[in-house]
């Protein structure tokens, strides 16, 4: 497999909690690199744009309300087949339903307080890494 890169937000619980660390270490323990990093805090026009794809689901703003109450940790995570694994790290959308030692079963709270994000597809790991990293951003090491 081809070496990957994905997009990952620790999301404003998680950061509330205090628990980048714990976050970023199981993103590490999984073989993922952090290529690039750092917190800001979203605007609300910012996260309507990031998550106009859920524009007509009722939980859109509730979404937004939630993802610009403090800040986040934005990261490009790079590795082998790094959008599938982050995504079996971070565990499923539901904290309830994620599988032990992974990040939503340690760190998320319920389905829209569940601690991270990552991308679903190459095409959505792009888009979304270019929302909000410029190419000098990304290092390695
Ligand atoms: P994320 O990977 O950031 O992408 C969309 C987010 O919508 C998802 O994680 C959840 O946190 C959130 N979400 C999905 N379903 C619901 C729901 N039923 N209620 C609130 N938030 C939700």
């Amino acid at each position: 497999m081809a070496i990957e890169r994905t997009f990952s937000i620790i999301k404003p619980d998680a950061v509330r909690k205090g628990v980048i660390g714990g976050c970023l270490a199981k993103i590490e323990e999984a073989g993922l690199k952090i290529v690039a990093t750092k917190m800001i805090h979203m605007s609300q026009r910012q996260a309507e744009a990031f998550y106009a794809v859920h524009k007509k689901r009722p939980f859109y703003g509730e979404l937004v309300e939630f993802m610009t109450s403090g800040p986040v940790v934005v990261s490009i995570l790079e590795g082998d087949n790094a959008i599938a694994k982050y995504r079996e790290v971070m565990g499923a959308t539901n904290p309830a339903e994620a599988k032990e030692g992974t990040i939503r079963k340690a760190y998320g709270t319920n389905i829209g307080e569940n601690a991270v994000h990552g991308s679903d597809a190459p095409e959505t790991a792009a888009d979304e890494t270019g929302f909000f990293f410029g190419t000098a951003e990304v290092h390695q090491y």
